[in-house]
């Protein structure tokens, strides 16, 4: 009997701990509200000047901003929703 409740408490705990945590996980990959509302100039200025001079917008056409994108997305870490914003300004900007 008695071990028939610890093996219930044991249970809840589980079940618990694995809602718990695929609620922090699920939330993780959403962005952040901060993030979400960050412009894509904001982006560029405060990311591209990490590891190189910002580039100006008119450095390079349309196409090839396309392309400094993806390759710029790896080196960075920026999440999909940074590129394509940051992309957008670049393209807009010229
Ligand atoms: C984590 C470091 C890092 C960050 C952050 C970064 N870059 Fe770069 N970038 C590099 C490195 C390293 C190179 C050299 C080329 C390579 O990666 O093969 C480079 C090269 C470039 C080039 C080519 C330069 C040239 O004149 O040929 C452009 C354009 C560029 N980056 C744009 C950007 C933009 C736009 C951003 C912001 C979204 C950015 N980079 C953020 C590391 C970074």
């Amino acid at each position: 009997m008695k071990k028939n409740i610890s093996i219930k408490i044991f249970s809840v705990g589980i079940a618990l701990f694995v809602g718990l945590f695929t609620i922090v996980f699920m939330n993780s990959c959403a962005p952040t509200k901060a993030v979400a509302a960050k412009t894509g100039v904001q982006l560029w200025s405060e990311n591209c000047q990490r590891c190189h001079n910002t580039p100006s917008p008119t450095t390079f056409s349309p196409e090839i901003w396309e392309t400094v994108g993806m390759h710029m997305q790896t080196r960075a870490l920026l999440t999909e929703a940074e590129r394509e914003k940051i992309v957008e300004f670049l393209k807009s900007s010229r």
